[in-house]
């Protein structure tokens, strides 16, 4: 069916009454969410660079470009991800606490950028977007996702076992080497960054994985075992 066909123009459109919350979940994680709230304009990078320029050269490629795989997949977050989790929503809240999640998958995005303007030159910049932009497993990842999200006719509870699948471990993967660095006592700053994403990803994962067990709760008993028979086959 088109979208215009299905397209009816609303009578009424609701307010939203934070006093009045059927899930609470909802209002615990937007205080949690806003709570935490970082810039990472607020981050002193600059010095890490004594740190930085004491790495030889493929330490730094390394370090750049995890940090441009990490970009390309927060960048998926703030767009594709979160504008697919809201199109299954259960609550007025919840689109909120979705709002402010895919904000700071923007923020998250960006702040590789701060990272790199500190510590690469411009050539080493345009060379890292072109490697995320084309690297063939790193776009294997991005883009299974990413098709997850943008498909119509994929299911929205799948979506979420994408969702939380690329919050965790895959990100995670990306976090193993400012981590390293840190276990050194190299690019504290960095690392800063990289622990206030982190704080992030945990409540963003938990928040989206119980929204997945609401929806589970649905969805009748043979549906909930196909769900769990799932196999999803994710490149890591
Ligand atoms: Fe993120
Ligand atoms: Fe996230």
């Amino acid at each position: 069916m088109k979208l215009e066909e299905e397209f009816k123009p609303l009578k009424k459109y609701k307010a939203i009454n934070w006093n009045e919350v059927s899930d609470m979940i909802d209002k615990a994680t937007w205080e949690k969410l806003t709570e935490q709230f970082w810039l990472d304009t607020r981050i002193p990078v600059s010095n890490d660079l004594d740190d930085w320029r004491e790495l030889d050269d493929d330490h730094r490629w390394t370090v750049g470009h995890v940090f441009g795989g990490l970009t390309l997949l927060d960048t998926v977050q703030s767009e594709a991800g979160l504008t697919a989790l809201k199109q299954d929503v259960k609550t007025q809240h919840e689109t909120a606490v979705l709002n402010n999640i895919q904000f700071m998958e923007s923020v998250h995005a960006k702040s590789y950028s701060t990272i790199f303007s500190t510590l690469n030159t411009p050539d080493e910049i345009d060379e890292i977007f072109n490697w995320s932009d084309s690297e063939e497993y790193l776009q294997n990842k991005a883009t299974k996702i990413a098709n997850m999200y943008l498909d119509p006719e994929e299911d929205p509870l799948k979506k979420k076992v994408a969702n939380v699948f690329l919050e965790t471990f895959l990100f995670y993967s990306g976090f193993y080497t400012p981590l390293y660095y840190l276990g050194h006592n190299k690019l504290n700053n960095v690392a800063e960054i990289i622990k206030l994403i982190l704080r992030d990803e945990s409540v963003h994962g938990t928040y989206i994985g119980y929204k997945f067990q609401v929806g589970m709760h649905d969805r009748t008993e043979k549906q909930q075992q196909d769900m769990k028979d799932l196999d999803v086959q994710l490149p890591l």
